[in-house]
């Protein structure tokens, strides 16, 4: 093999090679363990010692000169490379911002944000529970036994009927949770749990699958003082409204005594629902002190330990704040429903709305 001939050959390869992976394959052909100049070397072995000498010498020398060439060529074209890159890569800042479609909070998950935020302050913490529950956990153990008329008023999604004639049920309210909470852990509790909750009913005040807030206060010495002053608290923390009017009016749930609701006052002036001072009321939830009974039921003693529940709707609460006229419309999944009501993810002050929080 003529080593001129290999020589003009591989540099002239070297010089047309246009991107550094094709300057590899040059370089792997000729000086890579099967490449050809590789081989020839090899070759010398069956040579006689003077005539080995000399074109060893000469394939060395070759072997540097081409090396030093595809280094060269490379430094060429990796700086031909970068250029291309840059050039290709350059950012226009003075391009205008590409459109993103932002999305918004639902006006659910805002309230429960606002509410997990206004009793997390008062020291409660955030319980949760299935969504499927049994018979026990969502009636029995809240002392609404079998033949209780409540149990009709649930509208109840009952499961099929197990073989030992059980079933289970989607929960008609987040109370179950509350049974839940004190069967896991000894007293005290200081709990909210929101949720979903499910009731056989569709008009424009009912959704089948609808959101509760219930709460859960138990300790030793725990009254109704406690109760009042908490729900207070909350209702004028919620409507951000200083001296909203609030009543307590004596109600009935099974699993409090004595029972009430809450209403906040209201002005009704023109057609047009006002929270605050007015001369009408509106009711904003259910509450009482927890009935001992279902202290019982759960294995706390109601001679040591007493509280309160209670539990409200969170699309009503998040209706009468954001002025959201028809509850159906929150679970259409219409987008341009959730632009308007919706909320901004971060808290960035809107010339809409003020302080998103
Ligand atoms: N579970 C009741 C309902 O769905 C709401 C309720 C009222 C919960 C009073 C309570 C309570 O914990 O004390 O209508």
């Amino acid at each position: 093999m003529n080593i001129d001939h290999l020589r003009s050959e591989f540099l002239e390869a070297i010089a047309d090679a246009g991107d550094l992976d094709t300057l590899d394959q040059v370089r792997v052909a000729a000086l890579g363990k099967k490449g050809r100049l590789t081989e020839q070397m090899r070759a010398l072995a069956g040579m006689d010692p003077e005539q080995r000498k000399a074109a060893g010498q000469a394939f060395n020398a070759l072997k540097d000169e081409l090396a030093a060439a595809i280094e060269s060529r490379k430094a060429v074209l990796a700086a031909a490379r970068l250029e291309a890159r840059l050039r290709e890569e350059r950012i226009d800042v003075t391009a205008p911002a590409r459109f993103e479609a932002e999305g918004r909070i639902h006006p659910i998950s805002q309230v429960i944000d606002e509410l997990t935020e206004i009793f997390g302050d008062m020291g409660f913490t955030v319980a949760e529970g299935p969504e499927i529950e049994t018979d026990f956990n969502n009636f029995t153990a809240l002392n609404i036994p079998e033949e209780h008329p409540a149990r009709q008023m649930h509208d109840t999604f009952y499961f099929p009927e197990k073989e030992d004639g059980s079933r289970l049920l989607l929960r008609t309210h987040t109370s179950p949770v509350q049974i839940r909470a004190m069967m896991a852990a000894p007293p005290p509790y200081r709990l909210i749990v929101p949720g979903r909750t499910y009731r056989y009913d569709y008009d424009i005040t009912h959704t089948p699958m609808f959101h509760q807030v219930e709460g859960l206060v138990i300790d030793r010495t725990t009254h109704m003082g406690h109760l009042k002053g908490c729900l207070i608290d909350f209702a004028r923390a919620f409507f951000e409204v200083d001296d909203l009017p609030a009543r307590f009016r004596p109600s009935y749930f099974p699993f409090t005594e004595p029972s009430a609701e809450l209403d906040i006052g209201c002005s009704r002036e023109g057609g047009e629902l006002r929270i605050g001072a007015g001369s009408d009321w509106l009711e904003i939830l259910g509450c009482g002190m927890v009935h001992p009974r279902v202290l019982e039921n759960v294995g706390v003693d109601p001679t040591e330990y007493q509280g309160f529940a209670f539990g409200m709707g969170i699309e009503r609460i998040a209706m009468l704040k954001y002025g959201i006229p028809d509850l159906r419309t929150f679970f259409e999944s219409d987008l341009r429903w959730l632009r308007h009501y919706g909320f901004a993810a971060l808290d960035i002050p809107t010339l809409a709305r003020g302080m998103t929080r």
